[in-house]
């Protein structure tokens, strides 16, 4: 399949070319194209053979559900029912923006579109280049992150190339993916409601919205033999870069110890080792170090995340060595990631 590969500004947005791109997800086309929280794969969700194509595209299981995005709080009764109260006041508050609302489906919405279950996920992205394509294509798009199947989620449009070159009809080059990793998913199907996604929404902000949420109990272990994932995005392992990773959690210095400690016995059995560290810290490496941005900012480790990942394949690291943060604020996201990415590999100093 021969992929076009269209640039567009986010401040000088061409009628035209948004014109061009909505007819392509109408025809049933795919296109990727950048939301503020990753890049999204995006199809028609009301057309089973268009979400035909983004499963096969990405490699995807077929049991892993697809969110999908909507330009106007008024689309979602289009797709949803028995909304509660709550889940109105969680979208005004925070919609256009990285909060993926599970709510229960209505018939119109193919299985497909669900991996099968009877829910569906749904937000409005806020970023005016996603708007733009949404509001002009005027049918609700199913869009899973625009990476192969268990890599890192794509932040810029050459990660995207990278990944689906020849298995798209469209990637949008539009600037960088600003937030950095995928939305916050929150169940609306329980009371209290339950984030089973960690993202750019805080719990925090959540509760003061909510009153009260839960927590999934897979946000930061492993699921125990049996356990069944609520979001079954969360059982495969995910983020993954070709190195393995390591997480080392604990207090900051003795994490520097451990760090320095491991890769001096991973280096002396001929493995090439990579470093991701806070920038706090960075000063306490030598070679092969990458800054993962400020403990103190964990919104800003949260940009850089993925893209430092893929940064380590591309220099031909086996084992990445990683510092870990608090699981505070966006903190929670980035060590749900980063943890994914490890398969749950952790090292308690
Ligand atoms: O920020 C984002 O959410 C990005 C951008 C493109 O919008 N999209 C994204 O999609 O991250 P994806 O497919 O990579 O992740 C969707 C997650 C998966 O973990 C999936 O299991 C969960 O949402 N999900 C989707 N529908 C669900 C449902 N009905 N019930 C529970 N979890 C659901
Ligand atoms: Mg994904």
């Amino acid at each position: 399949m021969k992929t076009e590969i269209i640039d567009v500004s986010s401040d000088r947005i061409q009628k035209d070319t948004i014109k061009h791109i909505a007819k392509t997800i109408q025809d049933g086309g795919t296109v990727a194209f950048p939301t503020e929280t990753v890049y999204g794969l995006g199809a028609n969700a009301l057309d089973t053979k268009a979400i035909q194509k983004i499963f096969e595209a990405k490699g995807r299981p077929s049991d892993n559900p697809l969110i999908v995005h909507i330009a106007e709080i008024t689309q979602v009764e289009t797709l949803a029912k028995d909304i509660p109260v709550m889940a109105y006041r969680c979208m005004e508050r925070f919609w256009p923006g990285p909060l993926t609302l599970v709510l229960k489906k209505r018939d119109a919405v193919p299985q497909m579109v669900t991996g099968g279950l009877d829910t569906i996920a749904i937000r409005i992205p806020n970023h005016p280049l996603a708007l733009a394509i949404l509001k002009e294509s005027k049918v609700p798009v199913a869009a899973p992150s625009a990476n192969l199947s268990g890599k890192p989620s794509p932040t810029i449009a050459q990660h995207v190339i990278e990944d689906l070159n020849g298995r798209v009809d469209v990637i949008i080059r539009g600037g960088e993916a600003k937030v950095g990793l995928e939305s916050t998913v929150l169940d609306m199907t329980c009371d209290p409601p339950m984030m089973l996604r960690p993202g750019g929404v805080l719990p925090e902000q959540l509760v003061e919205v909510c009153g009260q949420i839960s927590m999934s109990p897979s946000l930061l272990r492993e699921l125990n033999p049996g356990e069944v994932a609520k979001s079954p995005g969360m059982k495969y392992k995910h983020y993954a870069p070709k190195a393995q990773v390591i997480v080392v959690c604990g207090d900051p210095k003795k994490q520097v110890e451990k760090i320095c400690e491991l890769r001096e016995r991973l280096e002396k059995s001929g493995k090439k080792v990579g470093i991701l560290a806070t920038t706090e810290s960075l000063q306490y490496y030598t070679s092969n170090c990458i800054n993962m941005g400020s403990a103190l900012h964990p919104e800003e480790m949260a940009s850089n995340l993925f893209q430092r990942l893929r940064k380590f394949d591309e220099l031909g690291i086996e084992v990445i060595l990683s510092e870990s943060i608090e699981e505070k604020g966006m903190g929670l996201a980035v060590m749900n990631r980063l943890l994914k990415a490890s398969g749950y590999t952790i090292e308690n100093v």
